[in-house]
């Protein structure tokens, strides 16, 4: 086995709260604990296409960065390098450049790449594993839809996050005896809606996982009303399915969907008009990805970071870092990726929130 001196970092895709903290966690048992030199990656993959970005990471450069968000190093989603777009003057062309990145991490002197991101990150690091680059992965999302772990660090500071908004707009929406729509992140997932909505009690939820119409959600607000419940209060993850008669009131009202409306707005529009109620709509957006990490992102970021530095020591190539139940597992990157994990619409979650009473519109 030759003997590993020098290792890479470097964090792809969107950002979310953790990251830094899994840098420090890595760059510190690296040198700590097996005295091992690294280097910072700028940018996902781009500082390996253009290594004069990278540079060496002391203890020094990741001293004060657990409690901070973003990345120290930089990141993009449009940094693939086997499909690198280029624009020039206009004109968009995409090249492979994955020779120059296994070319520029050799001439690095890397022994092995810490790659910390989400599914297309991960997959595009196994792509460069079986061109000679030793990778090892680190999930991430604050979506937490990844099925290869329980948990991705991000998740919980963005669920505090909507927690937040929710718990504040109670108090306005109670006051103008209105319906809130609060639009929150999870592309693919409603684990974010979810947790928030129960969270910060929201009455009405509604994710991907569960087709809803638009009729059933003006039907238990009406019914709210009858009790005495004059406001509503509505959490909505952004990758909804939007129902087909509210996109046809759409286009023959607009001529078209008009472009950048967010999700929460038609659904919002779609509402103040079945429920002749008043209806505001927040859209949460990046606020969710930015800021510090909480208690609990720090931990397992933390975790994840050691556990990756771990992993090169043990030579557990295209392996990815895990968290089952409490325990820290390695899994095989290529098992891992492309599997995602859903809110189970019949499981214990679910179960629960509509124990408490909250609707899905669905019924
Ligand atoms: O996947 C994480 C996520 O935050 C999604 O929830 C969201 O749809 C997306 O990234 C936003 O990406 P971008 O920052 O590129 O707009």
């Amino acid at each position: 086995m030759s003997e590993i001196r020098k290792i890479g970092i470097c964090t792809g895709g969107g950002d979310c709260p953790g990251l830094n903290a899994v840098i420090r966690a890595a760059v510190k048992t690296a040198i700590l604990k097996y005295r091992y030199e690294v280097i910072g990656v700028r940018d996902g993959f781009d500082g390996l296409i253009w290594p004069e970005k990278s540079r060496l990471l002391t203890l020094n450069d990741v001293s004060g960065i657990l409690p901070r968000g973003g990345t120290i190093l930089g990141t993009t989603n449009r940094g693939n390098p086997f499909a690198y777009r280029i624009n020039n003057e206009g004109q968009e062309t995409v090249h492979d450049l994955s020779d120059e990145v296994i070319k520029n991490a050799k001439m690095l002197g890397l022994d092995a790449l810490i790659v910390i991101g989400g599914d297309g990150t991960q997959k595009i690091g196994l792509q460069l594993a079986a061109k000679g680059l030793p990778v090892v992965g680190v999930p991430k999302t604050i979506d937490n839809d990844l099925s290869a772990t329980d948990v991705t660090f991000g998740f919980d500071t963005a669920v505090h996050v909507a927690m937040d908004a929710i718990d504040r707009i109670h108090t306005t929406a109670e006051s103008h005896h209105r319906v809130m729509v609060v639009e929150v992140m999870g592309r693919d997932a409603g684990w974010i809606a979810l947790h928030a909505g129960l969270a910060g009690g929201a009455h009405v939820i509604l994710i991907p996982e569960i087709p809803f119409t638009i009729e059933s959600v003006c039907s238990y607000i009406q019914q709210r009303h009858i009790f005495g419940k004059k406001f509503t209060i509505i959490s909505l993850a952004e990758g909804v399915k939007v129902p087909e008669d509210v996109l046809k009131e759409c286009i023959s009202r607009y001529g078209s969907v008009p472009k950048g409306i967010s999700v929460g707005n038609l659904i919002g529009e779609a509402i103040a008009q079945g429920s002749n109620k008043e209806v505001r709509v927040t859209v949460l957006g990046h606020v969710q990805r930015g800021g510090s990490p909480s208690p609990m992102d720090r931990v397992l970021s933390t975790r994840f970071g050691v556990a990756a530095v771990d992993l090169i020591a043990q030579r557990g190539f295209m392996k990815m870092v895990a968290l089952r139940g409490d325990r820290l597992e390695f899994v095989d990157i290529a098992e891992a990726i492309g599997k995602m994990k859903g809110v189970d619409p019949q499981g214990e979650m679910v179960n629960v929130a509509r124990s408490v009473g909250i609707h899905f519109g669905d019924e």
